[in-house]
């Protein structure tokens, strides 16, 4: 199995919406491996979306994703499994995201865009380290 990192974000949680979004990815065949609630600081926060420092909507970014808990995940398939998960996300703006995805079917806003997943295998196994070092 490959694994991927997977997160709920605040609006996910808030607006009821984990049950529906973690359906989606087990009837697509993937396997939820871990997940836990949590409420992210902010250098956990900063540390995970250190890609975007020094961009506008950056402080934004790390005061939505700290407002409120959300469950981070790791999913696993057969392979290139945050590839799978991706697709399935749709686009990272919902308005232009297409339906049949996880944000082109349940959200509109940029900033409100419900879930995150790793974009690449290398990104997949840094943040698995950085929310489960545990593991
Ligand atoms: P994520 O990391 O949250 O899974 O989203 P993503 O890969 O689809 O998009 P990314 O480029 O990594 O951007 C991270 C988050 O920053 C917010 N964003 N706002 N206002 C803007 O132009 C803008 N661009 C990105 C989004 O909430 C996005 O999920
Ligand atoms: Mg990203």
């Amino acid at each position: 199995m490959d694994s991927t990192f997977f997160m709920c974000k605040p609006d996910a949680v808030e607006r009821g919406l984990v049950g529906e979004i973690l359906s989606r990815l087990e009837r697509r065949g993937l396997k939820l491996v871990r997940a836990e609630l949590r409420q992210l600081d902010e250098a956990t926060a900063k540390a995970h979306y250190a890609e975007h420092d020094g961009k506008p909507f950056f402080g934004e970014l790390v005061s939505f994703i700290t407002r409120s808990n959300v469950l981070v995940c790791e999913v696993a398939g057969p392979k290139d499994t945050w590839a799978v998960v991706r697709t399935a996300m749709g686009a990272t703006d919902p308005a232009k995201a297409a339906p049949g995805t996880i944000r082109g079917d349940l959200a509109i806003e940029i900033g409100e865009n419900l879930v995150h997943g790793s974009d690449s295998a290398e990104a997949a196994a840094r943040e698995l380290g950085l929310f489960f070092p545990e593991h």
